[in-house]
């Protein structure tokens, strides 16, 4: 194969169906997803029970409407790991039969891989930019924080969060003033209006290596100012000046964080471009200070698109245009997800 396939890509890795379809040169044709953030927000976190049922009553409805308006599909990818098994496999299951059915090849896509893609696709309806070789990525998102270098067809993981996801830690320090969840966008608007020097944030180093870093001391700083200080806000609109600045700072040093291992990874890989990616990617203060390290360093930066920030099906099905062309198939009989034990789905983890 050596132009990718017409490709119809799913995605039901956590709490969003999404089905896009993209032509043999990465246009989006169309993209499309059913949020279930309204189904979880009672809880305060992703339900994998209700995620699961939520896809199964979304994704044959969504794929319907969406196959309506483009060309029949030539391949078909889905997320196949990692995410919630129960999520991963509504969409598994419904990729492989309608692979089957056609007898059009399958990929069985990273969600990752998709993630470490999206800065490349065009929002306007033009063709996916190739992946400069070698590039830095970061992928930061409420499951996921860590650099990678894409080089040739592989992509390495080079540094990462020893502890909590930055999208997380963004959750939780919202949840702690009684923000609703996902907390990341309404910090992100909060804190433009607060002032990061007016209150102090630890800046937690790692002794052992100077590529990963770590979330959950500032995390803690922060809820235990919350607590010290009363700091409550329920809504927005009403928040205290003491919220925003506590948000402007800990959006700050999170970034920081995000940030430190930069320098020196540019410093060691010498990549054609520095991309970002993710939920957290969709943060006014990171994309900020991303082009600005780029300028700094000399290196170019790609934001994915802020609409391809959170999880999508457009940036699945590149990656499985990407594996088809490497011919990497997955037997549709056989495919299986893969949730990897340790994954555990945003807001349902431990507060420490
Ligand atoms: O990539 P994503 O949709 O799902 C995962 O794969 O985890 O990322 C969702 C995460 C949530 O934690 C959300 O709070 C965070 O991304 N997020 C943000 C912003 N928009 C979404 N965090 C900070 N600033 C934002 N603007
Ligand atoms: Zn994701």
């Amino acid at each position: 194969m050596t132009t990718p396939p017409l490709t119809l890509g799913i995605e039901t890795s956590c709490d969003e169906t999404a089905v896009a379809v993209l032509d043999p040169e990465g246009r989006i044709l169309i993209n499309v997803l059913a949020s279930q953030i309204a189904a979880h927000r009672p809880y305060g976190g992703v339900v994998p029970e209700i995620a699961s049922r939520e896809h199964l009553v979304a994704l044959p409805l969504l794929a319907s409407r969406a196959l309506e308006t483009v060309p029949e599909p030539e391949a078909v990818a889905v997320t196949a790991r990692p995410g919630l098994v129960g999520s991963l496999l509504v969409g598994v299951r419904f990729a492989a039969a309608f692979a089957w059915a056609r007898g059009l090849p399958l990929a069985a896509v990273d969600h990752l891989e998709g993630h470490l893609l999206s800065p490349f696709l065009d929002l306007d309806g033009g063709p996916a930019d190739p992946v400069p070789d070698p590039a830095l990525a970061l992928v930061a998102s409420g499951g996921h924080s860590s650099w990678y270098l894409l080089s040739g067809e592989a992509f390495r993981r080079l540094g990462r969060t020893r502890d909590d996801a930055a999208g997380e830690v963004f959750d939780k320090v919202a949840q702690a003033l009684g923000l609703p969840y996902p907390g990341g966008p309404a910090v992100d608007r909060l804190a433009r209006t607060g002032n990061p020097a007016a209150v102090p944030m630890p800046r937690p180093r790692l002794k052992d290596s100077e590529t990963d870093f770590s979330f959950s001391g500032l995390k803690s700083a922060a809820i235990r100012l919350i607590r010290e200080r009363g700091l409550a806000a329920s809504d927005e609109a009403s928040a205290p000046q003491a919220v925003r600045d506590l948000l402007a700072a800990f959006e700050a040093a999170v970034v920081e964080q995000l940030l430190r291992p930069l320098p020196l990874l540019v410093e060691r890989h010498r990549p054609e471009a520095i991309a970002v990616a993710g939920g957290v990617a969709a943060n006014t203060l990171l994309r900020r200070e991303v082009v600005r390290a780029g300028e700094r360093l000399g290196v170019t930066v790609r934001l994915a698109p802020r609409a391809l920030t959170t999880d999508n099906a457009a940036m699945i099905a590149r990656a499985g245009q990407m594996a088809l062309l490497r011919g990497e198939t997955a037997d549709p009989r056989r495919v299986d997800a893969s949730g990897r034990q340790a994954w555990q789905p945003p807001g349902m983890r431990s507060t420490s």
